[in-house]
């Protein structure tokens, strides 16, 4: 059954994109005719060319599947592959290596864009009940969850993203008894915050239980805990019918952007989680607002949808740990464990261009995409809509037309970045308030804090 609807939902959901991926022809480039059977008719693949666009593409092709001599043969969609001159009838696949990518697909999808299935969280959560992990949607970005309270599937999802075991997880709840049985003590101030901002995209730290019930793994031995309650449906359902605190960190590989849409991380965690639930694009597109409360007024360790503005309405004071903007040398101690590492960052070199004027900031980016492009470097702009007319060159993507659409498009333009075999990305940067210094955040750090302040400029 899981792995029918994993194929199913490859071929509904990667239909689109057929386009796309013949214009990378990397189809051609995994095939061999050399020593295929049916001569002229098929295509043999060479092992080591495997990759997933190519198994993307002959999923699609399922519905002429059959076994013939050992061999498992495809004939794909002639129809559908009409414009595509190298690839004539069908491919054959070693059964060797088809039998070994399928005893690695265990993962169940389910597709939750229309609707939401009780059914289908119900069995996710007996997944992460059966101490597994689950790939599933939150407000912000999607999660990679396993149950809190076991330390054995904790540590899977260590290995699955690759992440540093210094680098402490969030947990996520579904009431307040389950954060009461985790923590000290809720606060004056943590009870407004819970309150106003939750269920939402705000994770407050808190102290732990001296009596642990949260394993030192998910912690990172710390004492204390970041916890949030998501205001997604399918998020909090799925830790209802669990029973138990979730943690889950941003589903990607360690440093990659977080994911924000299935189809953007599915190559990278596919065959590493046991149930995928697919609620669509994530409507944030940026991860939480991490804060912690000290006394009466709030330190942001990271700034995410929940912004300072709206904190000030609820504290006196709220200040912005130096990390989130600045940073980190490697003498300096760091407030959240998140802070000392690399992120979000393609392997492009890109930049960020910042001023208060955006006459002056398009300017500039016209100027270094010229500079760049008489050294014979290949450039692509990233820029708000509507700059784009006056940007002197053809490689520009929208970032979006404000700061919520930018906040949403921007992992997946990031993500995007390295296909174009560019030398350099040049973005325009964002103000550094209200949902701005989010943005600002992630960016300055995929560009490795690359970074030409206008106003610094002439400072100088
Ligand atoms: O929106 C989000 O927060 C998403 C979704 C899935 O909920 N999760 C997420 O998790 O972004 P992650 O692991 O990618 O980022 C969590 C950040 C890290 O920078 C980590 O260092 C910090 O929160 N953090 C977690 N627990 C902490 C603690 N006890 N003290 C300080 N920082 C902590
Ligand atoms: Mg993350």
């Amino acid at each position: 059954m899981s792995r029918r609807k994993k194929l199913e939902y490859v071929k509904t959901r990667y239909d689109k994109t057929e386009t796309e991926f013949i214009q990378e022809n990397r189809v051609y480039e995994c095939i061999d005719f050399s020593n295929c059977p049916h001569k002229s008719e098929c295509t043999k693949v060479q092992g080591h060319r495997w990759n997933m666009s190519f198994k993307r593409f002959l999923l699609r092709g399922l519905d002429k599947v059959n076994l013939e001599g050992g061999l498992l043969c495809f004939a794909l969609n002639i129809k559908r592959m009409n414009n595509v001159e190298k690839v004539r009838k069908c491919s054959i696949i070693e059964s060797e290596l088809f039998k070994k990518e399928r005893e690695n697909m265990i993962t169940t999808y389910s597709n939750q864009k229309e609707s939401i299935k009780e059914q289908e969280i119900k069995q996710a959560a007996e997944e992460i009940k059966k101490g597994n992990l689950v790939l599933f949607p939150t407000e912000t970005v999607y999660g990679i969850g396993a149950n809190a309270l076991d330390e054995k599937a904790v540590k899977k999802i260590f290995e699955a993203k690759g992440r540093a075991s210094d680098n402490p997880l969030i947990v996520h709840v579904s009431s307040l008894a389950m954060v009461e049985d985790i923590v000290e003590k809720i606060g004056d101030l943590e009870k407004k915050l819970i309150q106003t901002f939750w269920p939402g995209p705000l994770t407050i730290i808190f102290k732990r239980k001296s009596r642990q019930i949260i394993p030192n793994i998910v912690t990172a031995n710390l004492d204390t805990v970041g916890i949030r309650m998501p205001s997604n449906q399918i998020a909090r359902k799925l830790i209802e019918y669990a029973n138990v605190p979730i943690a889950a960190p941003s589903a990607n590989i360690s440093g990659k952007p977080s994911g924000t849409k299935i189809e953007d991380i599915i190559d990278e965690l596919d065959g590493k989680v046991s149930y995928i639930l697919d609620g669509g694009q994530t409507q944030v597109g940026l991860e939480s607002t991490v804060i912690r409360v000290e006394e009466d007024s709030i330190l942001i360790l990271r700034p995410g949808k929940i912004t300072k503005e709206q904190l000030e309405k609820v504290a006196k004071e709220v200040k912005i740990d130096k990390h989130v903007l600045q940073e980190v040398n490697s003498n300096e101690t760091v407030t959240s464990p998140g802070m000392k590492y690399r992120h979000y960052a393609p392997n492009t070199k890109c930049m960020m261009v910042c001023g208060n004027e955006s006459k002056k900031v398009i300017e500039k980016i016209n100027e270094l995409t010229n500079q760049t492009k008489q050294n014979k470097k290949k450039v692509l702009v990233l820029a708000r809509k509507e700059h784009l007319p006056y940007l002197e060159t053809d490689k520009k993507w929208n970032m979006g037309d404000n700061l919520e659409e930018i906040a949403k498009n921007i992992f997946t333009l990031l993500r995007k970045v390295d296909k174009e075999q560019v030398d350099l990305v040049i973005i325009e940067g964002v103000e550094k308030q209200g949902l701005g210094l989010a943005i600002y955040n992630r960016l300055i750090r995929a560009c490795a804090y690359q970074c030409i302040t206008l106003e610094d400029e002439k400072k100088k």
